[in-house]
């Protein structure tokens, strides 16, 4: 199994190119099967995740192509037949498998796809998906391990609040409605960036969605599509993870490629902890930061802080001076880096949702293990910081959600290699 080593205290300097997001490629490719039409997909990020949908929807019937050079898709499902079955080998490994639901329903008027499970972060169940699916008409059946839906007159526009904040539920039921006959009107939907990303493609593939308010939508179901070419977003979480690296141990570290409009609630509060940024629109320098201050946050739906970035905050707050708070309201297991960063040297306690970080505190190289992908990447932020070496085990999280990790930190002087 391979493993990544980690020799730290190099000080990082350079420039780090943002990749395409993850969670943005994720939804729109599951919206490709809504289209007979060509779909031309750049800069999408070539990681497992991503490369596991492709192969989902390449056993569903689709003509997808990957160019991992050019980092773009391109599909064409003209005159394809497709298998309405997303079996759980997939959705297994890949959570995100579940929002093929939506479009094979509003596609075919039938589904079979497998339940995802429960995951080390939690047990994400998937009711506030189901319940948006059946608002719009679907007749939905558990069993064996399987979601069935049908729609046999296919699915009908409504009315449908939330019960509470979903990404993956919103992307499922915008890409389900986006198909529907008449109009759909969403509340409390989630408004990550990455599902605007989504209503983007949709609407330039021939869908009429609207944004009406900060969690409200408006889609006019339509019939057909057309081609589209649609280039992804840039990934903010690997962007607010390279950030981190810069706060921690970097020395003039530019991270290119974004937009720093969606990082709002980030920079405000890195500065806030004395991270020294020079913030332009489309990039950010990281100066040398000795000065880190405690901070008291907590994790929430986007605009809020992500939970995706909870793992790597903490060990910023591991050299604040001071006791920092970090509560998580997102997923209810989300802390599994803290004993593996408690046995580096750091000084964390957790009760219940919420971590206590006392700093600062000098880490220390060990052996230890990853358990899912941000804390996978928080324990590579803390080997850059410890002394020694650190090796860390279990990277294929890693590889599912991020491009090019070492090559990138390597070109800014870390010194980060896989064992094989
Ligand atoms: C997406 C992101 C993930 C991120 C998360 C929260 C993708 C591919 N993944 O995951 O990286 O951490 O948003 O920002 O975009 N829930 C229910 N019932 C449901 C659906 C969700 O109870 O039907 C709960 C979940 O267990 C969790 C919370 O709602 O506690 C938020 O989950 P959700 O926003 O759906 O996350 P994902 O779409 O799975």
């Amino acid at each position: 199994m391979q493993k990544l080593k980690v020799k730290g205290k190099n000080i990082l300097s350079g420039e780090i190119k943002i990749s395409g997001s993850k969670n943005a490629t994720l939804p729109i490719l599951a919206a490709s099967i809504l289209s007979e039409k060509k779909i031309d997909l750049k800069r999408v990020p070539i990681v497992k995740d991503v490369v596991t949908m492709c192969h989902l929807l390449k056993y569903m019937g689709s003509n997808i192509k990957i160019n991992s050079q050019k980092k773009n898709i391109l599909i064409n499902n003209k005159n394809k037949k497709f298998k309405n079955i997303a079996p759980y080998s997939f959705v297994k490994t890949m959570r995100a498998g579940v929002i093929v639901l939506g479009s094979l329903l509003a596609r075919f008027g039938k589904a079979k796809v497998s339940l995802p499970g429960g995951c080390a972060i939690g047990t994400r169940p998937v009711d506030i998906h189901l319940y948006g699916l059946k608002r719009l008409g679907a007749k939905i059946k558990i069993k064996n391990g399987y979601i069935f839906a049908e729609a046999k007159k296919g699915l009908t526009g409504a009315q449908i609040k939330f019960p509470s904040i979903s990404v993956g539920a919103t992307e499922n039921v915008i890409i389900a409605a986006s198909l529907a006959s008449g109009i759909t009107y969403l509340k409390n939907c989630a408004c990550e960036p990455e599902i605007k990303n989504l209503t983007d493609f949709l609407n330039k593939m021939g869908a009429n969605i609207s944004w009406l308010g900060k969690r409200e939508i408006k889609i006019m179901g339509c019939k057909k599509f057309n081609h589209v070419s649609h280039q992804v977003m840039f990934d903010r979480i690997e962007a607010g993870t390279f950030i981190i690296a810069g706060a921690l141990i970097g020395k003039k570290l530019k991270i290119s490629g974004i937009q720093t409009r969606f990082l709002n609630t980030e920079i405000k509060i890195l500065r806030k902890m004395g991270v020294r940024m020079q913030i332009s629109k489309d990039h950010i320098y990281i100066l040398h930061s000795p000065k880190i201050k405690p901070v008291k946050i907590k994790t929430e739906p986007y605009p809020g802080f992500p939970t995706d970035l909870q793992a790597q905050m903490i060990v910023l707050m591991t050299k604040a001076k001071g006791k920092s708070q970090i509560k998580e309201n997102i997923f209810e297991n989300r802390f599994m880096h803290v004993p593996e960063l408690n046995r580096m040297g750091a000084k964390i306690n957790t009760l219940g949702n919420l971590s206590y970080v006392e700093g600062p505190q000098n880490l220390n190289g060990a052996e230890v293990m990853a358990t899912d992908l941000r804390a996978s990447v928080s324990l590579v932020l803390a080997g850059l910081i410890a002394n020694n070496q650190t090796i860390i085990n279990r990277v294929y999280h890693l590889d599912r959600g991020y491009e090019d990790l070492e090559k990138k930190l390597r070109q800014c002087k870390a010194k980060i290699s896989r064992i094989f």
